[in-house]
């Protein structure tokens, strides 16, 4: 056992409280990098430390967020007053969380399919950001569905990488989220996702049992089932959380303290009703709390107000804590479009 699992439970439980989810925010510069140039914001580190400072001096946040997922130079980074990203998470009460993947990688003999990387150094990694105050972790898996894919090989070697993964977070003190990503993109149906996602959650629970991970000292981060974005059948928002849920139920150790989805593409709108129908439908049947871990189905509307330009900080900031809000409530089961025409006056 863990010598941190006193502080591990309580830190996962922290996590998905009541009300709140988590804020990713942990884009590497890369993929940061991509999303500024869609909008027209230079790709500089000056203007990446500028947008996170936007997100996390953003007032109130923590009303809605527990935690939020930071990457690397994010971590190391201040406001252009001189105070610690850190420091500015520990005033507003946010948990630090640190992405520790080093992202994915083509699996070898595999064409079209990827393995994530990162355990090499990991527990030397994960004692320098535990001492910088962060709490969790994040690894991300990315299963890609197409003709004849995901393979065995696929699921197989990511799912044994964040077990290990999962195994040293632990050992030092971090809560590990574990997040298996089934991709949205393609033409699939529901019903393919679905049983994708069953096999690569199964595979993952496995995988983590033989690692002796502690299941109430972490939080699963996975996909919902759902059409492929191409496909011509889209599902209602009913069809999504039913099979999304179903999913859950068969894989997920009820010790697990809270499954925190990702957002994977959805509008604002559908990643919101999802989560929303899923609480207001199954929680009494759900052992585990059912809440965010969202990037783009927060960050994205506020992104593209602000540009780069300083002038619209707040209106900015603004519309983050709205998806916050809106996130927040679907989180409880009380969330409705109508609630999206309230606030946001920019
Ligand atoms: P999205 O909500 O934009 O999918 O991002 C969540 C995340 O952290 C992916 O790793």
């Amino acid at each position: 056992m863990s010598k941190y699992a006193e502080e591990l439970r309580n830190t996962a439980k922290a996590m998905v409280a009541e009300g709140k989810g988590i804020l990713a925010m942990d884009e590497s510069n890369r993929t940061c990098n991509k999303r500024f140039d869609k909008v027209g914001v230079p790709t500089t580190e000056e203007m990446r430390r500028s947008y996170r400072e936007l997100i996390l001096t953003t007032p109130n946040l923590s009303n809605y967020i527990s935690g939020a997922i930071l990457y690397d130079e994010t971590i190391r980074q201040a406001t252009k007053d001189g105070v610690p990203f850190t420091q500015v998470m520990k005033d507003n009460g946010i948990i630090i969380g640190i992405k520790v993947d080093t992202g994915a990688k083509d699996l070898a003999g595999h064409p079209g399919e990827k393995v994530t990387e990162g355990l090499d150094g990991l527990r030397d990694r994960i004692a320098e950001y535990y001492e910088m105050g962060a709490r969790f972790a994040k690894w991300r898996a990315v299963i890609t569905i197409g003709e004849n894919i995901p393979s065995n090989a696929c699921i197989e070697a990511n799912a044994h990488a964040l077990a290990r993964y999962a195994a040293l977070c632990q050992e030092g003190g971090l809560v590990p989220i574990v997040e298996p990503e089934v991709l949205i993109d393609g033409d699939h149906t529901i019903e393919r996702s679905y049983e994708v996602t069953n096999q690569t959650l199964h595979t993952v629970f496995d995988q983590l049992y033989r690692q002796d991970i502690a299941f109430d000292q972490m939080i699963l981060k996975p996909s919902m089932s759902i059409a492929g974005k191409q496909c011509p059948q889209q599902s209602s928002v009913e069809e999504v959380a039913d099979a999304t849920v179903e999913c859950l139920r068969n894989n997920v150790p009820a010790s697990v303290p809270g499954v925190a989805f990702l957002s994977g593409g959805q509008t604002n709108e559908q990643a919101a009703q999802h989560l929303n129908i899923m609480n207001a439908k199954y929680a009494q049947e759900c052992p585990w709390r059912i809440t965010f871990s969202y990037a783009r189905a927060i960050q994205q509307s506020a992104l593209e107000h602000w540009r780069g330009d300083n002038s619209k900080v707040e209106e900015a900031q603004k519309l983050l804590l709205h998806r916050a809000k809106m996130n927040s409530a679907a989180s409880q089961g009380k969330y409705s479009l109508d609630m999206e025409k309230e606030a946001v006056a920019v």
